[in-house]
């Protein structure tokens, strides 16, 4: 991995396209050559290459992260009465409100970013900017600071932040006053981060809402969705068709040079070079990000990733029936359908598949085998118990192989389903139960 990081690196550094944000002052002392990389796997892993540890404030790759803690605090009906989650295919500082309401088109635009930090609860013992920035260290995995030349440098030049803050308000749809909530918005782009930072930070959505590296749930599951959902169709302002289109990964960039991306299950990806196109995402890093997805094979649609064959038999009454004990051998009876591997939607819909084809030969009994499966998605045991039952309403007798009690209650806990096939340890004592009932 950091050789193919190091290879991108030296392919994209002498690109001399972009420039540096100078919109925010102190933006501008940035060093338009650092190009860093960095890549942390869901086993946190990290991989870096280049000015990997240079510090740079966050800016706009902060909103998602801060959209996931409205979404924790409040939840998604409530977040998004408030803020949308529609791609505006304007510029991030656009007046993406919408028609009659005023409420801004989504959280990666600045109008829904301001709105979604108001979102953050306000205590005097946890002010909102310290919820913040302890969420946002979270993600990280170590305690981040701000950057207070950068923070200043925006509060005193950021009046077009301040104009939109003023037309949400006066549309209803910011919780807090203009002025609140320009500071705590400029405080959050203004924290201090590097791009292993940033790697592990996208990682953590990627690895649903869990830090790879720290082992810290941060989010849900479900608001980890939500926040690269948007992420996919937003992150990137008027460029996030194109974005999807070309490199196929949610993502998220930012005025000082940083941006992410994320492999969902896969990866945390991140870079930092200064230079921006015109819709304000480094210009370096979007070269590799794009070559990277290109190379690996990483587009989200060239998902799903298939999982190796689940079912590795399948035989009918007719065959002689494989696996010892007292019916090896004999003919007429039993079919069976052994499965391995872990089984989720796709692996479940292939056991039925099998399960059917083996009861469709005639064999009034049906052993599935599950000695080699090593794990059931919540999902797959639903299916499975659902197909089991209509085999034995349909008549056949029915036995599971299922050593490790993979069929015996819902995975992750719940209630059992009541009944279902009787389970033995090994295929070849549930088919001579079957053989017997058979021969009833
Ligand atoms: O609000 C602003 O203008 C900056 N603090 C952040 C903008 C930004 O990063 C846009 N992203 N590419």
């Amino acid at each position: 991995m950091t050789a193919a990081l190091g290879e991108l690196r030296s392919r994209f550094s002498g690109v001399r396209q972009g420039e540096v944000a100078s919109y925010i002052p102190e933006l501008r002392r940035a060093d338009p050559d650092a190009f860093g990389l960095a890549l942390v796997s869901m086993d946190g892993h990290p991989y870096s290459v280049g000015e990997a540890r240079t510090p740079f404030t966050v800016q706009s790759v902060s909103k998602p992260f801060v959209y996931a803690l409205a979404l924790a605090e409040l939840g998604l009906d409530e977040v998004s009465a408030w803020v949308n989650a529609e791609p505006s295919g304007e510029a991030f500082n656009a007046i993406s409100l919408e028609r009659g309401t005023g409420r801004p088109a989504n959280a990666m635009v600045n109008a829904g970013a301001l709105v979604a930090s108001s979102l953050v609860p306000d205590t005097p013992e946890h002010p909102r900017f310290d919820r913040i920035l302890a969420f946002l260290s979270r993600f990280a995995g170590r305690p981040l600071d701000v950057d207070e030349a950068v923070y200043r440098s925006e509060s005193v030049t950021g009046d077009r932040n301040r104009a939109l803050a003023y037309l949400i308000r006066s549309a209803g749809r910011l919780p807090v006053d203009p002025v609140t909530a320009t500071q705590t918005y400029f405080r959050q782009c203004a924290v201090r981060v590097n791009a292993v930072d940033l790697a592990v930070m996208a990682a953590t959505l990627a690895h649903g809402g869990e830090n790879p590296v720290t082992g810290d749930r941060v989010v849900s599951e479900e608001v980890a969705a939500q926040v690269l959902a948007v992420m996919a169709t937003c992150g990137m302002y008027d460029a996030s068709g194109e974005w999807l289109l070309r490199v196929g990964l949610p993502a998220k960039s930012g005025v000082s040079g940083g941006l992410i991306a994320a492999g969902p299950a896969r990866f945390g990806l991140a870079s930092y070079s200064p230079p921006l196109d015109a819709a304000g995402t480094s210009v370096r890093g979007r070269a590799a990000f794009a070559a990277l997805s290109q190379r690996l094979g990483l587009h989200l649609m060239l998902n799903p990733a298939l999982p190796g064959s689940t079912v590795t038999l399948v035989t009918t009454g007719e065959d002689p029936l494989p696996g010892g004990g007292p019916v090896a051998g004999e003919t007429g009876k039993v079919a069976v359908v052994a499965a391995q591997g872990a089984l989720d939607f796709t692996a479940a819909e292939r056991v039925l598949h099998g399960l059917d084809e083996a009861a469709s030969g005639g064999a009034p009994s049906v052993v599935l085998d599950l000695a080699r499966v090593d794990g059931i998605e919540p999902v797959a045991y639903a299916m499975l118990r659902q197909g089991l039952a209509r085999l034995e309403r349909a008549g056949h007798h029915v036995a599971l192989a299922d050593p490790a009690g993979r069929l015996a209650a819902p995975p992750g806990g719940g209630r059992p389903r009541d009944g279902g096939p009787p389970r033995f340890a090994t295929r070849a004592e549930a088919a001579a139960r079957c053989a017997r009932e058979g021969g009833r």
